[in-house]
């Protein structure tokens, strides 16, 4: 192409209305929302960068699916459907199809987990620490250390630490049931794993017996990033690279509502019968038949399109260029991000941006309020509030204090980016005024969700 603009590969078919709020009317919806921007009405968030997860535009093909879609209670069509598209990538004896990624967790935990047991990954998210806990076992996260450093330029800030991992089995291997990668680590900045790395992680399990799975919500970006960053990867197509990640692999978790380009869904796959057994029996007592598992037959049909559709060139290189554009722009502006950008988002180093306000008084918490309160943008904080409680209820500071501005697949235009570049850098210019927060009530587990906070003085 001649030409520079990368422009999106679409045209828009169906448009949702965005309602222009006062701040005034911002302040109150904070206040009544505990400064928890999680309970806000989403009718009163302008642009909703909160997560990436089930937010984004399905394309025309995928609404034909959801027409297409059969209910049948065993073998449906839209079942056999989903399952080629997952095959046709990744080619696991078992898939298991479940409501979305956590219920996926929640299955495989219980089966593998239990006290004595750590399970380590490069990061764990959210969900997935809290379902290995909540089976007694340790989460241990072991990304390599220039995925906690925010300005390190590491082309795969994702990859696990190969060293601490084999001292982890040489020493801990009978408590290890499975070895866990997250492609691309979300907690740490949405960075990628080299398939170096994921060969090396490979070959230290191999000598151990020990099962690899990787987290693969995002494993098209990832193999993009592999595409654009790894020697040897340049002239491949994605898929290819997808089905040799898959390769290296025993098992996945995934949520479709990322790079399956769908609205709901997941899946469990791996290709051990014992285990595909055991995990099958708690599909059926908790999510539905194996068949369907947690999802309506219109949804697998959504998610078989949307995975052929998450690894067209064009779209990858839309997506990575885009968030790219809101990252880079940030950065002319000054604003501390994590570097390089990640795929699925652009995270703010609010701990170096808020230096004034202390880790237990949540500087990301302190950021994520300011730019709703300022300019209507619910974003994410990925720090202390989401990370501190510890699971003996004592509390410290996170490894990173990020604000995760997560982009939506498909359905933000550039002039709404452009809008968010202009509130971030008004409010980092007025960083300095931002106060602290305290929690003022929350729960043991998943705190971030629902925990109502005030101002800390
Ligand atoms: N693993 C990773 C790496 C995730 O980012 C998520 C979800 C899950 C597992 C769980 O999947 O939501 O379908 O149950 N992340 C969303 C986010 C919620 O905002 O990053 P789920």
């Amino acid at each position: 192409m001649p030409f520079r603009t990368i422009i999106e590969p679409f045209r828009i078919h169906s448009v949702e209305p965005l309602r222009l709020t006062t701040e005034e009317e911002r302040r109150a919806a904070l206040r009544d929302a505990g400064f928890n921007l999680f309970a806000l009405h989403s009718d009163d968030v302008l642009i909703d960068l909160l997560t990436d997860s089930g937010t984004g535009a399905m394309s025309r093909d995928q609404w034909a699916g959801i027409q297409r879609g059969d209910e049948s209670y065993a073998g449906s069509p839209s079942w056999f459907r989903f399952r080629e598209s997952v095959h046709a990538l990744f080619p696991f004896r078992h898939v298991i199809p479940t409501h979305q990624g956590r219920a996926a967790e929640k299955i495989l935990f219980t089966v593998i987990g239990g006290a004595g047991k750590v399970i380590p990954n490069n990061t764990h998210f959210d969900t997935t620490r809290a379902n290995v806990e909540a089976t007694g076992a340790e989460a241990l996260d072991l990304v390599i250390a220039e995925g906690l450093d925010p300005a390190n330029l590491h082309p795969f800030k994702g990859n696990m630490d190969v060293d601490r991992l084999g001292e982890l089995l040489r020493t801990r291997a009978a408590d290890v049931p499975v070895v866990f990668v997250t492609i691309t680590n979300n907690s740490g900045g949405g960075q990628p794993v080299s398939l170096d790395n994921l060969r090396a992680v490979r070959s230290l399990c191999d000598a151990h017996h020990i099962p690899l799975f990787l987290d693969a919500c995002r494993f098209a970006e990832n193999a993009w990033f592999i595409k654009e960053r790894e020697a040897g990867q340049h002239d491949r197509a994605v898929p290819d690279i997808v089905r040799e990640i898959a390769s290296l692999a025993d098992g996945m978790t995934m949520s479709a509502k990322k790079d399956g380009l769908a609205n709901i869904g997941g899946w469990l796959a791996m290709h051990d019968d014992g285990l595909a057994e055991q995990c099958r029996n708690l599909l059926i007592l908790t999510e539905g038949f194996p068949t369907y598992g947690g999802l309506a037959g219109r949804d697998l049909e959504a998610i078989a399109q949307g995975l052929r559709e998450v690894v067209d060139h064009d779209y990858l290189r839309y997506r990575i260029r885009s968030t790219g554009y809101l990252g880079d722009a940030l950065l002319r502006a000054g604003v501390p991000v994590v570097q390089p950008i990640g795929g699925h988002a652009v995270y703010i180093d609010a701990r170096s941006l808020l230096p004034h306000v202390p880790p237990l008084q949540y500087p990301g918490q302190s950021l994520a309020i300011a730019l709703y309160e300022s300019g209507g943008i619910r974003a994410c904080e990925i720090g202390t509030v989401m990370f501190g409680l510890q699971p003996d209820g004592t509390e410290r500071a996170a490894p990173l204090d990020l604000v995760r501005l997560a982009i939506p697949r498909r359905t933000y235009t550039q002039s709404h980016i452009d809008y968010v570049i202009e509130v971030c850098t008004d409010v980092a210019t007025r960083a300095r005024d931002l106060a602290g927060y305290r929690i003022v009530d929350a729960p043991r587990a998943l705190r971030h969700f629902s925990a109502r906070f005030a101002p800390a003085s």
